[in-house]
């Protein structure tokens, strides 16, 4: 059965005081189950880039409790912000944000830096996750040699090869032609079935079909608030469940490298 990973109370996010200010989203409340694969629509400038900024820890909110796995995390230093982020978190933007100047498999090795695994073997991972999408071929391409369908698949591998819990995408096939958007989406929804939370804003009424539940935003607040599938026929988080038995990402050609933690009980549930 699925369970809350994310619940956000009373979030508020203000912008300037008095005459100036404003408010990006207003007593804002939602709880995600893992699983979902949440769609966020709504009117330029009524909170959606906030709202996922928060939720990925790259920004904070002015007011309000936000419990990450039943940890409120609305207040904890930046420093464990970016640890959490570093392990929890993907992100895949719309502008696909890769460094120019690092070939494909380097920019998909960048969230590895931070789990203590050499740089061998972060390329090794990097590279298996390319094989997945197919570009195994570009792996030492620049970013600018791929089409922006390529690029934008090269971000996902990056949003993925840590194995986070939760994938952030802020209008990820907002600069794609039909047919990228596709593949884009058919990627999504694997790593959705593979028992990931995916929460995704989009412009694009047609790409709905892919959610589990769809919000509507107005004014930094939820308008409406549908969900097309039940909990309790959410994808099980198979990938997740498998992690908590190693110490961190176990990278291939690691093995024997990182004393396994004690093993604990499996928490499969049936
Ligand atoms: N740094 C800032 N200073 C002041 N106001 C800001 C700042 N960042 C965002 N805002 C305001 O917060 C509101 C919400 O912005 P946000 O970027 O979350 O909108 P959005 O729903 O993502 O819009 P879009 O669909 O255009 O991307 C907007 O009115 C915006 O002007
Ligand atoms: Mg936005």
């Amino acid at each position: 059965m699925s369970e809350n990973i994310i619940e956000l109370k009373g979030l508020t996010k203000r912008y300037g005081y008095g005459d100036t200010e404003s408010f990006a989203l207003k007593d804002f409340d939602l709880t995600i189950k893992r699983g979902e694969f949440i769609m966020i629509m709504g009117p330029s400038g009524c909170g959606k880039t906030t709202l996922l900024d928060i939720i990925g820890l790259l920004d904070r909110a002015t007011y309000g409790d936000y419990y990450l796995n039943g940890e409120n995390v609305a207040s904890i230093s930046a420093r464990r912000q970016a640890r959490l982020r570093a392990k929890k978190i993907g992100f895949i933007f719309q502008n696909f944000n890769l460094i120019e100047d690092l070939p494909v498999i380097e920019n998909v090795a960048l969230p590895l830096v931070y789990t203590g695994h050499t740089k061998t073997s972060r390329l090794k991972h990097a590279s298996s996750v390319l094989k997945r999408f197919n570009l195994e071929e570009k792996e030492y391409y620049l970013p600018y040699q791929l089409s922006g369908g390529q690029q934008q698949r090269v971000s996902i591998a990056r949003a993925i090869v840590g194995s986070p819990e939760i994938i952030l995408a802020d209008e990820p096939t907002g600069n794609l032609d039909s047919r990228a958007s596709f593949a884009v989406m058919e990627e999504l929804k694997s790593i959705h079935d593979e028992g990931n939370t995916i929460i995704m804003v989009t412009h694009n009424p047609a790409l709905t079909v892919y959610a589990t539940r769809v919000i509507h935003m107005l004014d930094g607040q939820i308008d409406t608030d549908v969900k097309t599938v039940a909990d309790a026929n959410l994808p099980q988080p198979i990938s997740v469940k498998i992690k908590k038995h190693k110490p961190e990402i176990n990278l291939p050609g690691d093995e024997g490298k990182h004393k396994p933690k004690k093993r604990k009980k499996s928490r499969r549930k049936h």
